[in-house]
């Protein structure tokens, strides 16, 4: 099934080669194969070779265990994970690496700042792919010790460096030489390779650090919560461009190279070390200022600057609403975006230093609206990191999900902002909040938050159910909440943790002080249990009031709920009639397997809808009276396009489910034939107003040669 899956992506990935065209995120997304965990997960098409060789020769092997539980012995036994001693950690890195674009090594200098809290004799870092040659340690004006052995524990990808003498606690600098290679693993510090306008083929070396990968450029402490400042210096041929996160604030020539220039850095913010990054190589850029005072640049291949400058619109468009959004400025005097020709991810939000693939371009001329929206939504994205990740970090792998959950979600947000004409939610309907709703309607699902051990772990929760899922509940919050309650307990949020770490927990404290609403409680039954549910409503008239019956269930794609207790959740329910379909009517938390609500004021002739915006995370069965009460609302087109899109997604699921009920299958058919009728004929319009212009040029096109014969 492994190599099925294998061979059915090679396939699917030389198809859009042979289609000359770049993977877009929603495609990427969505391309599932079959892996060796009992997850059939989604995973980055270009980088999909790349993680099966690591997961053949990571020692982190799964251990096979009998049906007594224990372990057979045909794998090696999984070593517990353990992370960094907090006896020395690092307040400042000083790192100047100089890239050999040639022969694809690099040298390197760490000149760290430490602080060693216990006495110890050893120094334990993390290091994977690094040679060190020298390393020592001097303790603030005292004499320089040098390392007397380096033990290498390349399975646990960790060095320990030992001095002969105990390093007492205080400050001191830790000095490290060391060279790698720049490998072509698009992870690490790594080649990518592109062909200038003359035909010759080139090399630019660039990073990619998230999740554990800086430790393939430098000896560092590379877990997220352990922040320190960089001094960053680059050493590069005088004829490339050199970017890392801050601006430059020194050029000047290599004293032992001509054709080198040594080109210094600002010092960064407190930072981890996921989020550093460096760019080496020859690039033009299009610039401009944001309205609070960024200077925004894209980089582009040489000869193609024009083609950065819908995400330069984006991005300057982009800064002041999160600056707004979140009221708190953002942090660094300067932001470049870079389109990179090898880069494994869609996207990565280093700080000050966005990298993309190159699908961040647009062709002015030859380009359409959905690359253009990717690039709204994927800009908008990593800027968001900016705040929500970068200045307020996870305290482990473990949050992963609530930062590219909340990324998810607010880049929508952002977009339907800065370009209303997209109409973007609707396309967050049909892409992101179905596809997580079919995902996690599998028995294979697995619950949005997942704990995180070794960080070889973290490659499987990049996944949809992260994404998607972690973007719909998200939205129900933001719904739940209302935008002026979540603002607030956003900013609070941002302001406690900004320069530091945070868990989930951290931010559902904030919004709960913000909202006087049970955030934890709310969120913990959609974050920690995997699934959703089905709310099933009924309706009885008492003059003038309606009364609804509402139940739910867990929703199974395979069948019924069977378990032993079926699980429920806090549903946050909202209600709409026919006399505003735009807006809620009531709002109230289910938060039991069942209730009854009484609507008043409510006449008969009237629609009552239930989840008006498609925004809460769950499937509604209507029982046959209020589902043909709907029809109207659906012919007239009063019900809004996403709710249209969403009782449409709900009736198919169930239609698979109701396979014995004729009737009912009925019903649901005719409803469903309702919905798609408008843009049935829609379509026929446009396919015969298509057909007919290019009949039009045909004949132009023949009169225009018979004219010049
Ligand atoms: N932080 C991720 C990039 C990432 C993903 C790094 C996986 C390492 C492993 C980034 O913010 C991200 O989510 N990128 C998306 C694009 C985005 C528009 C959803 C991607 O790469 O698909
Ligand atoms: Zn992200």
């Amino acid at each position: 099934r492994w190599l099925a899956g294998l061979a059915v992506l090679r396939g699917l990935h030389l198809m859009l080669l042979l289609l000359g065209r770049t993977v877009p995120l929603s495609f990427v997304h969505r391309v599932t194969t079959c892996c060796p965990s009992s997850l059939s997960r989604p995973v980055f098409v270009s980088s999909v070779l790349i993680k099966l060789r690591t997961t053949t020769s990571a020692s982190y092997s799964t251990v096979f265990v009998s049906a007594a539980g224990q372990n057979t012995g045909t794998m090696p036994e999984r070593r517990p994970f353990v992370r960094l001693p907090t006896d020395v950690y690092p307040v400042n890195y000083g790192l100047c690496l100089k890239p050999d674009l040639i022969d694809f090594t690099f040298e390197g200098k760490l000149e760290a700042l430490v602080e060693v809290t216990q006495a110890t004799n050893q120094i334990v870092m993390n290091c994977a792919d690094i040679d060190i040659i020298t390393a020592s340690f001097a303790p603030q004006g005292g004499e320089e010790i040098n390392a007397t052995g380096f033990n290498y524990q390349n399975e646990d990808e960790k060095v320990t460096l030992s001095f002969p003498s105990a390093l007492q606690k205080g400050s001191g600098t830790l000095k490290i030489d060391f060279v790698g290679e720049l490998n072509d693993k698009m992870k690490g510090f790594y080649r990518s390779k592109y062909t200038t306008a003359a035909g010759e083929i080139r090399y630019a070396a660039v990073t990619q650090f998230e999740a554990t990968d800086a430790r393939r450029a430098f000896p560092c402490w590379d877990e997220p919560a352990i922040k320190a400042t960089f001094d960053i210096t680059l050493i590069v041929p005088k004829d490339r461009v050199a970017l890392s996160n801050m601006n430059v604030i020194d050029r000047k020539p290599y004293p032992e190279d001509e054709n080198l220039v040594e080109v210094k850095f600002a010092t960064t913010p407190i930072m981890s070390t996921y989020l550093v990054a460096f760019v080496i190589g020859e690039y033009d850029y299009v610039e401009s200022q944001s309205s609070d005072g960024v200077t925004v640049r894209v980089y582009t291949p040489v000869g193609k600057a024009e083609q950065g400058k819908f995400a330069l619109e984006v991005a300057t468009k982009t800064l002041p609403f999160y600056n707004d959004y979140f009221s708190v400025p953002y942090p660094l005097p300067k932001i470049d975006l870079i389109a990179i020709a090898d880069f494994a991810a869609g996207a990565m939000e280093n700080w000050g230093l966005v990298t993309y693939r190159q699908a961040l371009l647009i062709d002015p001329k030859n380009s359409c609206s959905s690359s253009r929206q990717w690039v709204a939504l994927v800009v908008g994205h990593e800027l968001a990191h900016q705040w929500f990740g970068n200045l307020v970090t996870m305290e482990w792998w473990t949050h992963l999900w609530l930062n590219e959950g909340f990324a998810s979600w607010i880049e929508y947000l952002c977009v339907d902002h800065c370009f209303p004409e997209y109409d973007i939610w609707t396309q967050f309907v049909s892409a992101d909040y179905t596809r997580a709703l079919d995902l996690d309607a599998l028995d294979s699902s697995h619950p949005i938050e997942v704990n995180v051990g070794h960080p070889s772990e973290v490659d499987e929760i990049f996944d949809a159910i992260s994404y998607s899922k972690g973007a719909s509940v998200i939205r129900m919050l933001h719904n739940y909440i209302g935008d002026e309650d979540f603002r607030k307990g956003m900013n609070a949020y941002l302001v406690k943790f900004q320069h530091k770490n945070a868990s989930t927990e951290d931010l559902w404290d904030c919004l709960e002080q913000a909202s006087g609403k049970p955030i934890a409680a709310v969120m913990g039954s959609w974050t920690k249990q995997m699934g959703f549910p089905i709310i099933v409503v009924d309706q009885e008239q008492v003059s003038d009031d309606r009364i609804l019956k509402i139940s739910q269930k867990k929703f199974c794609a395979s069948g019924p709920h069977n378990g032993e207790e079926c699980p429920n959740w806090m549903v946050p329910l909202s209600i709409c009639t026919s006399e505003d379909p735009k807006c809620t009517k009531l709002k109230v938390l289910l938060d039991r397997p069942e209730t009854t609500i009484t609507l008043s004021g409510v006449s008969p002739d009237q629609w009552v809808k239930i989840n008006p915006g498609t925004v809460g995370f769950y499937r509604i069965q209507y029982s046959s009276s209020m589902l043909e009460s709907l029809l109207p609302g659906i012919r007239d087109l009063s019900l809004q396009p996403v709710d249209r899109l969403g009782l449409q997604n709900d009736l198919f699921s169930l239609l698979h489910k109701q396979a014995d009920m004729q009737e009912e299958k009925n019903r649901i058919e005719r409803v469903l034939g309702a919905i798609s009728a408008p843009d049935l004929i829609q379509k026929v319009l446009n396919f015969a107003l298509s057909s007919l212009s290019h009949i039009i040029l045909l004949c132009l096109y023949f009169i225009l040669n018979v004219i010049v014969e």
